[in-house]
């Protein structure tokens, strides 16, 4: 009889064994700046996540720094949105200044900027809008734009989120024209349209105005086309490339780890935080046995960057 259970008889040789760990050094925690003051509005549907003005943010970033999680990936929530997206590729942008700010007080944090056009449009879509549509080559030079903008603030890693074709290429090429050519781009290059999205929008007040996402994010049925959006991303330029959201994708994690060799990251979304939260809040889960599981079945898939709303508190349980 083969006795596997020789292998599981004590938490030492259980430990000695064990293939998949979590280090709190590949989390990233995603973070919400809202232009004005004295802000601290909790998300309703993300308890723990609140939108900071930068005046308060420094108790989030304490708390980040004091983690010892790898970064942040910073989204910003303008005061002014319009057509075209002005406040995205503004120097004196709040995602700017606060990237500024990040950088000048914990430099020794990453950065991660989010580029997508959604918060800053009126219509709350990721590209211009000319007659309902939404124009995948007009909105290149507007993300190419902000992403500068962005690395100019001090951005150490650009990550597009918008799903236009393309957008690698003009980025990396404005990047180098503007002499960032050491900013690495972190793709999100399989980002489905996905519900679980939604409390995001909430948190980001991103939400479409008009119809969805669903002509420029991938259709969540497509696990082969989503291996050629990240080759053609990784073609383009890319550095590192993303697989969005992570738990109910993990098999395009699993496929790009095994196919492609620079590092994978996965977006554990808004919506997956959220439901452990609520079953966590009934008690009818573990919270923190269900998040360190869910997280390692994230790494166990062949993920080396995990970007999660879990990230402080688990590298508080990892370090237990
Ligand atoms: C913006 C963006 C979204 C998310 C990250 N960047 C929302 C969207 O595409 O609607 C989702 C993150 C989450 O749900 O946690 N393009
Ligand atoms: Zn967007």
């Amino acid at each position: 009889m083969r006795r596997f259970r020789r292998l599981r008889a004590s938490e030492e040789i259980r430990s000695l064994v064990q293939e998949t760990r979590l280090s709190a050094k590949e989390l990233i925690y995603p973070v919400f700046v809202k232009e004005g003051e004295n802000i601290k509005a909790p998300v309703d549907s993300m308890p723990g996540i609140y939108q900071w003005s930068l005046d308060r943010f420094d108790e989030e970033l304490d708390r980040i720094s004091a983690s010892g999680i790898a970064g942040l990936l910073i989204f910003g929530i303008p005061e002014h949105k319009d057509e075209l997206a002005t406040e995205a590729y503004s120097e004196t942008g709040i995602t700017q200044r606060a990237i500024r700010h990040i950088k000048e007080k914990y430099p020794r944090l990453l950065v991660i900027a989010d580029v997508c056009l959604c918060e800053y449009t009126s219509h709350g879509h990721c590209g211009v809008v000319c007659c309902g549509e939404i124009l995948n080559d007009d909105t290149l030079p507007l993300l190419a734009k902000m992403a500068v903008s962005l690395a100019d603030a001090g951005a150490d890693i650009i990550a597009p989120s918008d799903m236009m074709d393309g957008r690698v290429a003009a980025i990396r090429a404005a990047l180098d024209s503007a002499g960032h050519i050491n900013t690495p781009i972190l793709s999100y290059s399989a980002k489905f349209a996905s519900g679980y999205y939604s409390p995001f929008r909430d948190a980001a007040q991103s939400a479409p105005a008009f119809g969805d996402r669903r002509t420029y994010q991938m259709s969540v049925t497509n696990g082969r086309e989503a291996l050629r959006e990240i080759a053609d991303d990784i073609d383009e330029g890319a550095d590192m490339v993303m697989v969005k959201p992570a738990l109910a994708y993990l098999d395009i994690v699993r496929a790009a780890r095994d196919r492609f060799g620079l590092p994978i990251a996965a977006y554990n979304v808004s919506g997956e935080y959220s439901m452990v939260k609520a079953a966590a809040a009934n008690g009818w889960i573990d919270e923190k046995r269900i998040v360190l599981e869910n997280l390692i079945a994230i790494k166990r898939a062949g993920a080396d960057i995990i970007i999660t709303y879990h990230a402080l508190d688990a590298a508080e349980w990892i370090n237990e």
